[in-house]
């Protein structure tokens, strides 16, 4: 099966469960919580069972790992990384940033990815080797050379004070470095405004194989560099990401390090 059909099935996919998430903004019937800040609505499961139909048809034997739990698939084969609603928070406020993604890896290496922002109708997909695009247009990262020029974001894990602090000594340092660093709510949809180069870069730790699997795979083939926090190789299992237009990686490696040492990413875990 080539990766085509995949790519295909994922857009279709993300079009309809997008569809139906915007259809139901400022109407949803009600909030969990998976903890204090975690949220969670129906909204985001009747994506999930909307895209996981979908996948199920189409590709039976597949694996699947889903943020809502429609699937638990371990890393092997082929597995889809499904978050049906990347941006819970602005969605249970009306706040009109979220996504939906979508990726495939085979055998541990990202072969497609689709994240769909169904407010703007933007559509961001990749497939390994053919490039990235929004919607049917070929998009590349910026050529921002240097920090003082650049535009980055971040996000902050809902779940752990002390890792939020760590985040905010980050940020801070970035912020009186560059033009501003923004703090959208979709990491999805923060790595495919890099592979665009609406911005030159975005970190964030603990994120989850389900919010990076599409967007790393739009920013690698957009022509970005996706690595850890300190410039090591980029392990989808950490969470831990830091993408860039490659040009000023390097310089924010050497802000991050004074944070994110190895030690410290250990007590993170
Ligand atoms: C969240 C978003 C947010 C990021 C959080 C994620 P969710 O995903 O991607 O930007 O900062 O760490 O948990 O819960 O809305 O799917
Ligand atoms: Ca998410
Ligand atoms: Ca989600």
């Amino acid at each position: 099966m080539d990766n085509r059909a995949a790519k295909t099935k994922a857009i279709e996919a993300a079009t309809r469960a997008g569809e139906y998430i915007k259809q139901r903004l400022g109407n949803f019937e009600r909030i969990d919580y998976k903890s204090a800040f975690n949220l969670v609505t129906d909204v985001d499961k009747g994506s999930e069972e909307l895209i996981l139909s979908i996948l199920r048809t189409a590709f039976p034997q597949d694996n699947i790992l889903a943020e809502e739990g429609g699937g638990a698939a371990k890393s092997g084969g082929r597995r889809w990384l499904i978050d049906p609603l990347d941006g819970t928070t602005n969605f249970a406020h009306s706040y009109p940033f979220f996504s939906v993604s979508i990726g495939l890896e085979i055998d541990g290496i990202l072969e497609v990815g689709v994240v769909f922002n169904p407010i703007s109708g933007e559509l961001f997909s990749a497939e390994r080797g053919g490039g990235a695009f929004l919607n049917d247009k070929r998009i590349h990262v910026s050529d921002v050379p240097a920090l003082d020029k650049s535009l980055l974001a971040t996000g902050f894990p809902p779940d752990t004070a002390k890792a939020f602090n760590r985040n905010i000594e980050s940020f801070s340092a970035l912020t009186d470095m560059t033009h501003g660093v923004r703090r959208d709510g979709s990491a999805a949809l923060d790595l495919c405004f890099v592979a665009s180069g609406r911005l030159d870069g975005f970190w964030e730790f603990k994120l989850a194989p389900w919010d990076l699997g599409a967007g790393v795979l739009i920013v690698t083939e957009s022509g970005g560099t996706v690595t850890n926090l300190t410039g090591g190789q980029f392990d989808i299992s950490t969470g831990h990401v830091l993408a860039s237009n490659g040009k000023i990686h390097s310089d924010i490696v050497k802000v991050l390090d004074r944070y994110y040492s190895p030690a410290i990413n250990k007590q993170l875990q």
